[in-house]
């Protein structure tokens, strides 16, 4: 299938996870936000936890690779959908520069002072990537992780992160769409039903048809989603569109549908030159 089709089959298969409008109507809070502080803690947890997986082993083998006027052994790395820089802050010791990109400036904030604190030199773009792409120069590395099930338009997304990068695109993503452990809790407290696709194989699928001659690697997530099933609890509320006062309801279907402790999601490492 060409790329187009591809493209155009992303986007309708992502759209096919809106949120029926009669429950969306309803929710007290945005069900779709990402969390400052939970992101905070995947960064820290990143940092603090040396992670020896595809993902940080071909960002590390490509930035070193790439010996610069920024000291030996380092390159300059583009994070697109940064957040705090859990994927980029951990390569702290090959990275020239760290050019991160988020439509989130909070998120930004963050991953300043992280970066400061790190010795990392950072720039940060705040803006929506392919829009803000123009901004940043062209770099060594780039990575952007576990943001592609928030773009719709995975084409030009995918191409100007190519044209902003001279060396190797790394993508990391989970195996499947990031709401689909919610699945059957919408069942249960809205006898709705959720896809399935988009899968990452259908972004890989995509990013071959653009040309761009992909290498894939896939691992268990080396992080658990929750540490408890009171936080369990409390997110589920949020993405389904539930009050918060329903948390203890929830935690109590979860067990009893079997749901806890979660299984580790499977991550998919995508790369090319
Ligand atoms: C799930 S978080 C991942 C953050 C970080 N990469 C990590 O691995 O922890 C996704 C991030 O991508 C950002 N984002 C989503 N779509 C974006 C886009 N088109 N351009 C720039 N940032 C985007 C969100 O604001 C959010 O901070």
């Amino acid at each position: 299938m060409d790329a187009e089709r591809l493209a155009a089959r992303w986007r309708e298969r992502l759209e096919s996870w809106a949120i029926p409008e009669a429950i969306m109507a309803k929710a007290p809070v945005d069900p779709w936000g990402h969390s400052p502080e939970r992101f905070a803690t995947r960064t820290d947890r990143a940092l603090a936890e040396p992670d020896d997986g595809p993902t940080v082993t071909r960002l590390a083998e490509a930035l070193s690779g790439k010996g610069s006027d920024k000291g030996p052994g380092k390159g300059t790395l583009l994070d697109v959908g940064a957040g705090s820089g859990a994927a980029s802050l951990p390569l702290r010791e090959h990275i020239g520069h760290l050019y991160a990109v988020d439509t989130s400036a909070p998120m930004l904030e963050d991953l300043t002072a992280r970066a400061d604190k790190l010795g990392v030199p950072v720039t940060t773009v705040a803006g929506r990537w392919p829009d803000v792409a123009d901004d940043v120069p062209v770099a060594d590395v780039a990575i952007a992780a576990h943001v592609v099930y928030n773009v719709p338009d995975l084409a030009a997304f995918l191409r100007a992160l190519d044209r902003r990068t001279q060396g190797r695109v790394v993508l990391e993503l989970p195996h499947r769409h990031p709401m689909s452990w919610l699945t059957p809790l919408w069942q249960h407290f809205h006898g709705v039903d959720r896809p399935v696709r988009p899968v990452a194989e259908d972004c890989v699928a995509l990013a071959a048809a653009l040309g761009y001659p992909v290498r894939v690697e896939e691992r268990e997530a080396p992080l658990e989603r929750f540490t408890s099933l009171e936080e369990l609890a409390a997110s589920a509320c949020r993405r389904i569109c539930l009050d918060p006062s329903m948390a203890d309801e929830v935690a109590a279907t979860v067990l009893e549908l079997g749901m806890w402790p979660m299984p580790r999601d499977r991550w998919t490492t995508v790369w090319w030159e």
